[in-house]
């Protein structure tokens, strides 16, 4: 099923799905067929609805205590997803979903296995712009706000080259930093660096609140003091790409503002249907040039924002 814009249900088979740290999973999707065609087109900041009712729940040695309670419950709605990367491979598209367990849904999602068929809605929502004008991509990243910008990171270096790319990411502690292995190490070495981000040949640095990485204390904190030691950054040719808690959004929008650059950031809502329908995904925006304002849709209007017009709820 599929519609004019390319969206559609389709079916996507487990390729892998592993642990990569102590609540995170990587799980790859194949689509083949119309899905292959759809989803090679998936921008990064656009999402799925996944459907994963039909998963089995793992053993109760492998729930997380505090979820045994929760977990148990039927899963009615689907669930929103980003993808951390979409690579197409002859007449088939591969993503990957990066995801932590943190209920019934995540939950169930550890035990898709290779072979497994998953059915998705999508590619839903609007994702993040490239500008040609922009020639410094700042990327900002909060716990598991990681995935659509690690996307959109391995498109800028693939298909952008004259664009220098920056990237910023911060948790609470080391052990909520969604990357993959080589924590320990990397934590005891300044000059942090992010796989992921290496892979592509961009610069990283971490802050964790606890400073069990990188620098102690918030994400922010690093931005600004990137910025304060480039004065030749003209501001016009600077953009910020975010996604993270609000709280984050909020102060990397209050930095783009004072300093006249450009930022976009990729806001979440709770979503029962992701399609513009049950309205409980609203973001209070700004109407440009009043003081009125509006509440558009994260799913449909979103989830990416310019950061200027999104009324944050702190
Ligand atoms: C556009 C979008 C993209 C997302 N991409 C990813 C991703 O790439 N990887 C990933 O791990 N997660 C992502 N999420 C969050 C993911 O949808 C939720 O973690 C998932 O629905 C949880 O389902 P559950 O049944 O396991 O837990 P639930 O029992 O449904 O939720 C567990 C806890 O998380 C909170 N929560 C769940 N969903 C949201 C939400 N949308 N906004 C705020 N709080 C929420 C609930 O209030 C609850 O406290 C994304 C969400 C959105 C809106
Ligand atoms: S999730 Fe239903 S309208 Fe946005």
């Amino acid at each position: 099923m599929q519609s004019s814009s390319g969206k559609g249900q389709f079916d996507a088979t487990v390729a892998s799905n592993r642990q990569v740290g102590e609540r995170f999973y990587k799980l790859r999707l194949v689509f083949s067929g119309h899905g292959a065609a759809a989803f090679a087109k998936f921008e990064p900041g656009q999402f799925v609805q996944i459907d994963v009712s039909g998963a089995a729940l793992p053993s109760g040695d492998r729930m997380p205590t505090e979820l045994i309670n929760t977990v148990k419950r039927d899963i009615l709605l689907r669930r929103p997803f980003s993808f951390a990367d979409v690579t197409r491979d002859g007449d088939k598209t591969s993503a990957e979903l990066l995801y932590r367990v943190v209920g019934p849904a995540t939950l169930r999602m550890t035990t898709l296995s290779n072979g497994n068929l998953v059915n998705i809605i999508g590619p839903l929502g609007k994702g993040f712009s490239i500008s040609q004008g922009k020639k410094t991509s700042l990327l900002v990243i909060g716990g598991m706000g990681a995935p659509p910008i690690l996307h959109l990171a391995r498109v800028l270096t693939a298909e952008h080259h004259n664009i220098e790319v920056e990237a910023f990411a911060g948790a609470k502690t080391v052990k909520e930093l969604p990357f993959e292995g080589r924590l320990d190490e990397i934590s005891r070495q300044l000059g942090f660096s992010i796989p992921e981000f290496a892979e592509c040949g961009i610069k990283s640095q971490v802050a964790t609140d606890d400073g069990s990485a990188g620098h102690e204390g918030v994400v922010t904190e690093l931005l600004e003091r990137w910025l304060d030691v480039k004065p030749g950054l003209s501001p016009d040719e600077a953009i910020i790409y975010a996604c993270g808690p609000e709280a984050m959004l909020a102060k990397v929008a209050e930095i783009a503002r004072e300093r006249n650059i450009d930022c976009q950031i990729s806001m979440e809502r709770m979503m029962a249907c992701g399609i513009g329908v049950c309205q409980s995904c609203a973001v209070e925006c700004q109407v440009e040039g009043s003081n009125e304002t509006v509440y558009k849709l994260c799913c449909e209007d979103g989830p990416v924002f310019d950061s200027g017009q999104v009324v944050f709820q702190l």
